[in-house]
């Protein structure tokens, strides 16, 4: 892959999509040639299974059947979208990524790692990110700025959240040079001067 990847993740309010989109004006703004996709969603295909997988009514949805669906809205943006755009050469910026089924399916669920694992190499491609953020904010406060729409995961209880983000937290001892903690500041561009240090360290 000529291209460099870069995904955010975060638990519920982190602020990703703020985040990811103020990196995508500056790489743009250098003059690089960037792609940017937020996860389940981004193609025809996988914004009508994110409809399916954050529809509330879906209550009786299984654990399996979640993953899977997660994983199939995956397979669709990088076959469509990720895989050529880094052949190109391109920058691509994700919201969200294969951390997110194994924090939020995996360590949130209690999915076996190794499925998930097994099961997202299948569907990336292998393709993983050069850089992943990880946008930290305490679960409350973060879930507080949602208080009236929530989605069918939103919903889930504070301890669930609470196993996301101690998930999240897990991955990145695993992989501490590709997986770098941001910790949310109040002020946005605080947050955003800490983001591109980052990515100008470790993609350029
Ligand atoms: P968003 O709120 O960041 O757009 O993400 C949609 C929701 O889907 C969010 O609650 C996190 C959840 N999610 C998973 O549970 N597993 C996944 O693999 C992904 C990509 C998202």
């Amino acid at each position: 892959m000529k291209g460099k990847f870069i995904t955010f993740e975060g638990s519920e309010g982190c602020g990703k999509s703020t985040q990811s989109k103020l990196l995508y004006e500056y790489l743009q703004a250098k003059g690089c040639k960037v792609t940017y996709l937020r996860e389940p969603g981004a193609t025809k295909i996988s914004e009508k299974i994110r409809d399916i997988l954050l529809d509330a009514k879906n209550d009786g949805m299984s654990v399996t059947c979640e993953m899977l669906l997660y994983m199939a809205a995956r397979a669709q943006i990088v076959e469509e979208i990720i895989k050529p755009a880094l052949n190109k050469g391109g920058i691509v910026i994700c919201d969200r990524y294969l951390e997110s089924t194994l924090a939020y399916q995996g360590y949130g669920l209690g999915i076996d790692i190794g499925v998930i694992k097994a099961v997202g190499k299948f569907v990336t491609q292998g393709i993983m990110p050069d850089l992943t953020i990880l946008l930290d904010v305490p679960v409350k406060q973060g879930l507080g700025y949602r208080e009236n729409s929530k989605d069918r995961i939103e919903q889930r209880s504070l301890a669930y959240h609470n196993r996301v983000r101690r998930g999240y937290f897990k991955l990145v001892k695993l992989e501490p040079e590709r997986i770098r903690i941001v910790k949310v500041d109040e002020d946005k561009e605080i947050t955003q001067g800490r983001i591109r240090e980052l990515v100008d360290k470790y993609v350029f």
